[in-house]
């Protein structure tokens, strides 16, 4: 099958997509990004992930490459193209190409936006066995509030996390306490049953599955709270999980080798997961 990307106005062959040298996201980073998950051909969450998209292109006075509803058709369109009925979509947008220079062009110069979409395998309410996680410093800058591709703190942390084994790297600040993942959310559940995941600042990135999962955990009469938790309240917790878009509600078995709790996934994990997927069923579909 064809995979289309979409670069600057037109929908390409996924193998000759490109962009220009001086692209100052190839150079620099200076660019934005959103994932959206795709599920049975729905969008998940749409709207606050264009808002995220919009308050980073917003705090790093790039300009929107297209108006906001051309954004909307175009996510349509390239899911229609590729078929898109379980996967995520890639959006990136950086502020253009202009010859290498760290401080803005001087001249206007047109963003630059770039979709791909990626196909995986269809998931469900079965959270499966779980994951194991491991910690690794939390090197990133103060922006972390910013979805910037600006990432290789999270690509080194999650690569020392692969080699050992584990599937994600949570972060620890210089007080012992877990930030997030490298690309997800990080939670645990307190022996009294309290659900607990950090406050939102400058410190982690606000996830778009995150204000879902709050919700939904309201909607449980969970208790909840956000608050910073160290490694080891992490290492004593019931249960841990991690959220993305990509992986809704994961439960996170092992934290650095230990067992969380028995070491199996436990059942507020697996309802938030159960309705999580529920919602993710909601809404119309496109594909
Ligand atoms: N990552 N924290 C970080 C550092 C992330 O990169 C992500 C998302 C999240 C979860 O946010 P959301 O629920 O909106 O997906 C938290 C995406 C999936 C990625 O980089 O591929």
């Amino acid at each position: 099958m064809a995979r289309y990307a979409y670069v600057n106005g037109r929908y390409v062959d996924h193998r000759d997509a490109s962009v220009h040298i001086e692209d100052r996201g190839y150079q620099l980073a200076d660019g934005v990004y959103e994932v959206v998950g795709v599920r049975e051909g729905r969008l998940i969450d749409e709207t606050p992930h264009i808002d995220r998209l919009d308050r980073s292109l917003r705090e790093l006075r790039i300009d929107w490459p297209v108006a906001r509803p051309a954004l909307g058709f175009i996510l349509r369109e390239l899911m229609r193209r590729n078929r898109l009925r379980d996967g995520l979509i890639y959006m990136q947008v950086t502020r253009g190409v202009a010859r290498r220079d760290h401080a803005f062009p001087t001249t206007p110069v047109k963003p630059a936006l770039v979709l791909t979409t990626k196909n995986t395998r269809h998931l469900g309410a079965d959270p499966g066995p779980g994951v194991a996680v491991k910690s690794q410093p939390d090197i990133r800058w103060e922006r972390c509030d910013i979805k910037t591709i600006a990432l290789l703190p999270n690509v080194l942390a999650k690569q020392a996390a692969r080699e050992s084994g584990a599937y994600e790297a949570w972060l620890i600040d210089g007080k012992g306490c877990i930030t997030e993942g490298a690309s997800t959310n990080a939670w645990i559940v307190t022996p009294d049953n309290e659900l607990v995941t950090r406050q939102t600042d400058n410190g982690i990135l606000a996830g778009i599955t995150r204000g879902t999962l709050k919700r939904i955990a309201n909607d449980l009469q969970l208790k909840f709270v956000e608050r910073p938790f160290t490694l080891a309240e992490a290492k004593k917790a019931k249960e841990a999980f991690i959220t993305s878009a990509t992986s809704f509600v994961t439960p996170v078995v092992k934290i650095d080798g230990d067992k969380v709790g028995d070491g199996k996934v436990g059942p507020t994990a697996r309802r938030l997961r159960e309705e999580y997927v529920r919602f993710a069923s909601e809404g119309e579909a496109v594909t």
